[in-house]
C-alpha cells in the first residue's frame, strides 16, 4: 500500500472485499486520501498493470536478450479447453521422463539428456498455443515425490514466464531445460536428508546446499548439454544481494536465466507441499517475492512474474459473492482479476451442475456482479478436489458462458 499512487487501479485486496468499504470489481485511486483509506484496511493490494512489462528488451544478458530488441509476441492459437487435451499428454511424457532421469541419476545409471530437449520443445509449443492449460497443470500436483513435481512445475512456469517476457522460441526451450534440470544435484544428496520430514540441522543444510555444485558437475560430464543449464544448476540459489550460495555472486554476475529460474523455483517451493509442510497459497508466495524484490530476487523480473501469475492463476478455487464456489479457468491479459470461472458448488456448497461464467462480462452486465470473486480458497476446501474435476474432463469441455437463471 505504501507504493500506491494516484491514478492506479486497485483490482484486488489482501482480505475479503466484504470486510471493507471498497468496490468488489476494483476502483481507481483518485487522491492521497484514497490511499490513506486503503491503508486503514490493507497491507498490500493488487493494482492492474497496463499489460506492458517495463522489462523485456532492455537488458542484455548472456542468455540472449538484445538491448532494444522487441519482445516476441505470441497470439493465442487455441482455446484453453482444446489446449488442456494436448497439455495433459505432454505433461505426462515429461513426468515419465524426469521421473526416470532423476532415479537413474540417484543410482548412478546412465541418463538420456537428449530426449529432454524434444519434450521441452513440445511443452513450449503447448504454452505458446495457450499458456493457461500448462499453468493450470502446475496446480495439480501428482503423486510423485517432491523433486519430480518441482522440476516439472519449474520447467512449465519458466516457459509461461518466458513467453510473457517475449523470449524467442529457442530461448524458451533452453529456459525450460534449465527449469527441468536445475535441481538434478539433489539426487546426489543423501536420501534421508532430502526426504527428512522436519527442519534440517545446520550440518544437514550445508550438505543440502551442495546440490548446486553436485548438479553442475554431473551435467558437465554429459555430452551436448546447453551451458546455460549447467550455469543455472550451479547458481539458482545465488541472490542479487550477494547472500546466496554456493559462491555469493554479485547481482552483475547473475545471468538472466539464473534470475528467472530462482524466482520460479522459490514460487513453486512456497506453494508446493513438502515432506514437512503443506503448500502456502499463491498470493502468499507472490507477497514474499514482492517483499524480497531487489534483495533475494531481481527487482524487475519479480514484478514481471507477479504480473504473469496474477491474483487468481488458473486452477485457483474461489468463493464468489453469492457464496457459490468456482475454479478459475483462464483470464485475458488485461483482466487477470476478472477471469472465466467454472462454478462447481451452489450457495450451500453442495455439488451442482457445472457451468462457466466470464467475469469480464460483469463490467457491462450487472446481473453477473454476484458472481464476482470474494476470496481464494485452498484446494480441498468444501471437499473440492481440483484433480477430480480435472479427471472428469471438465476443463476440456466447451461450456456456454452463461449462468443459469438464478431463482433468487
Ligand atoms: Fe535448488
Amino acid at each position: 500500500v505504501s507504493n500506491l499512487k494516484v491514478g492506479m487501479f486497485v483490482s484486488g485486496l489482501d482480505r475479503d472485499w466484504l470486510e471493507t468499504p471498497f468496490l468488489m470489481q476494483g476502483f481507481f485511486i483518485h487522491s492521497p486520501e484514497d490511499i490513506n483509506k486503503v491503508a486503514e484496511y490493507c497491507r498490500h493490494v493488487y493494482v492492474l498493470g497496463t499489460g506492458k512489462l517495463d522489462f523485456a528488451g532492455e537488458v542484455d544478458f548472456e542468455s540472449g536478450i538484445l538491448i532494444g530488441r522487441k519482445p516476441e509476441k505470441y497470439p493465442l492459437q487455441s482455446s484453453v479447453q482444446k489446449e488442456h487435451k494436448q497439455a495433459k499428454v505432454t505433461q505426462k511424457k515429461v513426468r515419465k521422463y524426469i521421473r526416470g532421469f532423476l532415479k537413474s541419476t540417484r543410482f548412478g545409471e546412465t541418463v538420456d539428456t537428449d530426449a529432454a530437449k524434444g519434450l521441452v520443445s513440445e511443452s513450449v509449443e503447448s504454452v505458446l498455443r495457450h499458456p493457461d492449460a500448462m499453468s493450470f497443470l502446475t496446480k495439480l500436483r501428482g503423486q510423485d515425490e517432491y523433486t519430480v513435481e518441482h522440476c516439472i512445475n519449474v520447467c512449465m512456469l519458466a516457459i509461461v514466464f518466458g513467453r510473457r517476457l517475449g523470449l524467442r522460441k529457442n530461448q524458451l526451450i533452453n529456459l525450460g531445460l534449465c527449469g527441468l534440470l536445475h535441481d538434478v544435484g539433489k539426487m546426489k544428496v543423501p536420501y534421508e536428508i532430502l526426504m527428512k520430514p522436519g527442519r534440517l540441522t545446520q550440518e544437514e543444510y550445508e550438505i543440502m546446499k551442495q546440490h548446486t555444485e553436485l548438479g553442475a558437475a554431473f551435467l558437465k560430464k554429459r555430452k551436448g548439454v546447453f551451458q546455460g543449464v549447467i550455469d543455472v544448476a550451479l547458481s539458482h540459489h545465488e541472490r542479487p544481494d550477494g547472500l546466496g550460495y554456493p559462491n555469493g555472486l554479485a547481482d552483475s554476475e547473475l545471468a538472466l536465466f539464473t534470475k528467472i529460474i530462482s524466482i520460479v523455483d522459490a514460487y513453486d517451493a512456497i506453494t508446493g507441499d513438502r515432506v514437512y509442510a503443506t503448500g502456502r497459497p499463491s498470493t502468499e508466495a507472490l507477497r514474499i517475492l514482492y517483499e524480497q524484490r531487489g534483495k533475494q530476487f531481481d527487482d524487475k523480473l519479480a514484478l514481471a512474474f507477479i504480473q504473469t501469475v496474477g491474483i487468481y492463476p488458473p486452477g485457483t478455487v474461489v468463493e464468489l459473492l453469492n457464496q457459490k464456489v468456482a475454479v478459475v479457468v483462464d483470464a485475458s491479459l488485461g483482466l487477470r482479476h476478472l477471469p472465466r470461472v467454472l462454478v462447481v458448488r451452489d450457495e450451500n456448497k453442495e455439488p451442482c451442475e457445472e457451468y462457466l461464467v466470464d467475469l469480464g462480462e460483469s463490467i457491462d452486465n450487472p446481473q453477473l456482479k454476484p458472481y464476482l470473486i470474494r476470496s481464494s480458497l485452498s484446494d480441498g476446501c468444501y471437499g473440492i478436489k481440483l484433480a477430480s474435476f480435472y479427471e472428469r474432463g471438465l476443463f476440456e469441455h466447451e461450456f456456454k458462458s452463461t449462468p443459469p437463471a438464478d431463482p433468487s
